[in-house]
């Protein structure tokens, strides 16, 4: 049985429904993030499960115990919010051990795990500080810190990382990943970066107008996403009309293009058991094409070519469209702007998904 339930979750505001229907099933231990753009219903989601916000409908069930109305202090849940919402009054000490306090823990005690949490998060020594005397990346690990120190049943984190600079927030994901593991302590987070989800998470939930849209490790997301939009969120992608002209033991056969015309250009893609009849898109990632010699493969132009230090990402003009391809960075130039190439994949690495899922939730 899983370790927390959410069952059917919604919360409508008047008319508005910012959470639509939401059921997920966490395992103890296991780092869970919710991702997806702005507004789609991450936030209120999480505050739901803290029991900030009451929910319109839905349950909430953590270790067995029905949650759903209990106050958030009596959730034994520790909530790292985006502002921090440190106390500026407070020393970094004080901060940390305010839930313990306010759980009447006695001092020795308290006193005990405050530092305990400090050496954890790398703050050991600066218990006594306040905290405007320390940078944005300190101010996180004392709200983290705080969230720690109760011992939380949950560990509940709110976009932690966007107010920190991108290669303090690249390393603050593996520390903050090696602390959840080291506590073994069941996490929700919320984010809008795919990178931080990814790089984090044993399962991300991908969420859409407040309902989630996949579902599954950081690679099963990533490989097989279930809709434009995820296949889009997670990454990026290449997007062919097409449409299917035949249906084999394990491929569809599609003929690329707004038309099936007889010359059209033909592909064998997985349909991995589901049925899959007229207009189709087909999904190719950009790090699956191949930039091959000219004559090989289907015919391309590059029409632009941009150096990343680890890849080249290239844009290639092709009978298909405009296909983006992503290539590592292995010490060689590739062709430049306006150089002939041939672009190949093979079948095993292209996605199908219906025409109609691109506009669908
Ligand atoms: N208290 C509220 N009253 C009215 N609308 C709200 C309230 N809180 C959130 N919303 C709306 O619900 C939607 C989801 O918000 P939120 O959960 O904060 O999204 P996210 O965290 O994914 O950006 C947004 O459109 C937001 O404007
Ligand atoms: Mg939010």
């Amino acid at each position: 049985m899983s370790y927390l339930t959410l069952d059917g979750l919604a919360k409508h505001f008047g008319d508005f429904t910012a959470v639509d229907g939401l059921s997920l099933a966490i395992e103890k231990g296991e780092f869970l993030s919710l991702l997806g753009p702005s507004g789609c219903g991450k936030t209120t989601t999480l505050q739901m499960v803290a029991g900030f916000v009451d929910p319109s409908r839905g349950r909430i069930v953590l270790d067995g115990q029905d949650i759903t109305a209990l106050r958030p202090e009596k959730r034994g849940m520790g909530v790292v919010f985006q502002s921090y919402a440190l106390f500026p009054h407070m020393t970094v000490a004080e901060n940390v051990g305010f839930g313990l306090e306010m759980r009447k823990v006695p001092r020795a005690e308290r006193d005990k795990r405050v530092a305990e949490t400090l050496e954890l998060v790398r703050l050991g020594g600066l218990g006594g500080r306040h905290p405007k005397a320390l940078s944005g990346g300190q101010r996180q690990r004392v709200a983290l810190a705080r969230a720690l120190a109760i011992r939380p049943a949950v560990l509940l984190l709110d976009e932690p990382m966007s107010n920190l600079d991108a290669k303090l927030r690249e390393e603050m994901h593996i520390e903050l990943r090696g602390i959840q593991k080291h506590l073994g302590i069941t996490t929700i987070l919320v984010t809008h970066d795919q990178v931080e989800a990814m790089t984090m998470s044993d399962r991300v939930a991908v969420m859409h107008g407040g309902r989630i849209v996949q579902l599954g490790t950081p690679f099963d997301a990533y490989e097989r996403p279930q809709s434009a939009f995820a296949s889009t969120f997670l990454g990026q992608t290449n997007t062919v009309a097409g449409s299917v002209v035949a249906t084999h033991e394990r491929c569809c056969e599609v003929a690329l293009g707004a038309s099936a015309a007889p010359d059209a250009r033909r592909m064998f893609v997985p349909h991995e058991g589901q049925r899959y009849a007229g207009r189709v898109d087909v999904y190719l990632r950009p790090e699956r094409i191949q930039v091959v010699q000219v004559g090989q493969g289907i015919d391309g132009r590059v029409a632009t070519r941009v150096f990343l230090g680890s890849h080249w990402m290239l844009e290639i003009d092709s009978a298909v469209g405009r296909l983006r391809v992503s290539q590592p960075n292995v010490g060689a130039v590739p062709p430049g702007e306006g150089t002939a190439v041939g672009l190949r994949w093979t079948d095993d690495d292209a996605r199908l998904l219906h025409a109609e899922a691109a506009h669908g939730r």
